[in-house]
């Protein structure tokens, strides 16, 4: 069996991050809530337990606290920030509410040369800190061996009792050296054997969702995005025909999208795929409205609409009790974020989430602690293509909000022209995969041209191609003039309607990705 490290979760924003660094170390790691019982942890066999940070503050009544006899499992326990202060308050030390707050980035020196946290790692050192209250006296039988300006006991050690405390992040990117911390407390600690890959998480996987579902028949709602394709293959490698994938058409989709949904899933696969059409409806919604956000909200409502009616048929059908989503970390991040944001409404984004509440299912969301690349590399070991695992994003509302104003089938049709021919010449020359995003916009603007001469007045598509890293800033894509050539060439020669190409060279801000 392969080395397991155990993390509780002390309701840090940084809990899963902790957890997938010790993924990318290739030892395996599972979150357990913070009060799980030490019998469970040795039943599970931990290798060593990472106590995580957490908004509480110890002396706080009724902080989170950790079953005490995760100190007598005899295997090494880390704690991070609250959870080195948990060691502390546990054990014999004591903390009090820091008189300076440490938040940010700040330098720590390690005190001790033969610290076993440190070795290999010479300070000072930049290290990411995120707390109010402080150690202020060291625990018994422990030594510090690291500080900062703030505090002298920024790091400790105790190797007979096997505890050690890091009071700012290895775990985030700020922090200089902090794998190597973490992989010290490892291999060199907890001696975990670096015997885990992303293979061995779909066997884990499978097994957990055959456990969760047994016999129950799983509903899953395939957008054909990463997320949801990547369920889709993994419930399918682990419950076969149990799963009934949904993939509704609204219209708005990219040349041959549903085509490939069909091919790769009903077809390649041989999953069990319900196709709703629901174009004819979204189209008819949507005529006559040319304002953005109002589009966004039909195209939202009218999902949540086609699921309200078509899910619980298809749900009888097949006898499902389990709704199965692709949702990933960041989306879990994201929607805790909104949910406490008071920031101004740029656009009403939307993903095929809204689901029915009141169909009663349970819900199975087997990719849930994992981050996109790691989404990727999963589906990379279930045989999904690169090509699809690397696909650009694409909007909820898809060409609803790229074709500018009001959305008719035949400015659908000449935007997907458009968009086929801008993608396939970017795959043909490398650069599809050095924009973060590229595609076309229909304007339904028309303007004079000539085409042997003969004058013509037609409509206009515009270009984006965009460099970005989490799709929050952007910046216009240096595409070479010969492939804009290109691309605008073969539209106008090959797309009826179209007789001039314009590229969108805004940078994000203050314009935004999408158009709409
Ligand atoms: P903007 O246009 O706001 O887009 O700069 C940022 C990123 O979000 C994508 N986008 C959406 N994604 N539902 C989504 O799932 C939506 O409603 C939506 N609107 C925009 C956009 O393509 C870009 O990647």
């Amino acid at each position: 069996m392969a080395t397991s490290i155990a993390v509780l979760d002390f309701g840090s924003q940084y809990t899963q991050v902790i957890a997938r660094r010790v993924r990318e170390c290739n030892v395996h790691s599972r979150i357990f809530p913070f009060g799980v019982s030490a019998a469970e942890l040795r039943a599970e066999g931990v290798a060593g337990v990472i106590l995580s940070g957490g908004p509480a503050s110890v002396k706080a009544a009724g902080s989170p606290r950790p079953d005490p006899e995760i100190f007598n499992l005899g295997v090494p326990v880390l704690g991070i920030c609250y959870g080195l202060q948990l060691i502390a308050e546990l054990t014999g030390g004591a903390v009090a509410k820091s008189a300076r707050r440490e938040y940010g980035s700040g330098s720590l020196t390690v005190t001790a040369t033969d610290s076993r946290l440190f070795a290999g790692v010479k300070g000072p050192l930049t290290v990411w800190n995120s707390h109010g209250d402080k150690v202020t006296r060291l625990p018994k039988g422990a030594r510090a061996v690291a500080k900062t300006e703030n505090s002298d006991f920024a790091a400790i050690e105790d190797d007979a009792a096997r505890r050690y405390g890091l009071q700012f992040h290895p775990e985030v990117n700020h922090t200089q050296h902090g794998v190597k911390i973490l992989r010290n407390f490892l291999f060199k600690i907890c001696r975990a054997k670096a015997d885990w890959k992303m293979s061995n998480f779909v066997g884990e996987q499978v097994a957990a969702v055959r456990e969760q579902v047994g016999k129950d028949s799983v509903l899953l709602a395939l957008s054909g995005g990463v997320d949801s394709s990547v369920v889709a293959a993994l419930l399918h490698k682990a419950i076969g025909k149990q799963l009934t994938c949904v993939f509704v058409d609204h219209g708005l989709l990219r040349l041959g999208e549903r085509e490939q949904v069909e091919k790769m899933f009903r077809g390649h696969f041989k999953i069990n795929l319900v196709v709703v059409d629901a174009a004819e409806r979204f189209l008819r919604k949507l005529r006559g409205v040319t304002e953005p956000e109002r589009k966004r909200k039909i195209i939202g409502a009218e999902f949540v609409k086609v699921f309200e009616e078509e899910f619980p048929k298809i749900a009888k059908a097949s006898g499902a009790k389990w709704l199965a989503q692709g949702t990933i970390y960041p989306d879990v991040i994201e929607s805790a974020a909104i949910a406490n944001s008071t920031a101004a409404v740029i656009k009403s984004h939307h993903n095929v989430g809204g689901l029915p509440k009141n169909m009663k299912l349970k819900l199975v969301e087997p990719i849930r602690e994992l981050f996109k690349d790691e989404v990727r590399a999963l589906g990379l070991e279930l045989g999904l293509p690169r090509e699809m695992l690397w696909r650009h994003p694409f909007p909820g509302p898809g060409l609803g909000v790229r074709v500018l104003g009001e959305v008719k089938r035949e400015y659908c049709d000449i935007l997907r022209a458009a968009d086929a021919i801008f993608i396939e010449e970017l795959r043909t020359s490398g650069w599809y995969d050095k924009t973060w995003q590229a595609f076309a916009v229909f304007i339904p603007e028309k303007t004079v041209g000539v085409m042997g001469d003969e004058r013509t007045y037609d409509y206009l598509v515009g270009l984006r191609a965009i460099t970005s890293t989490d799709a929050m800033t952007a910046d216009w894509a240096r595409l070479p003039y010969d492939l804009l050539q290109r691309v605008s060439n073969r539209i106008i020669n090959e797309v009826k309607g179209v007789n001039r190409v314009v590229y969108d060279i805004s940078s994000k801000p203050p314009a935004t990705i999408e158009w709409e």
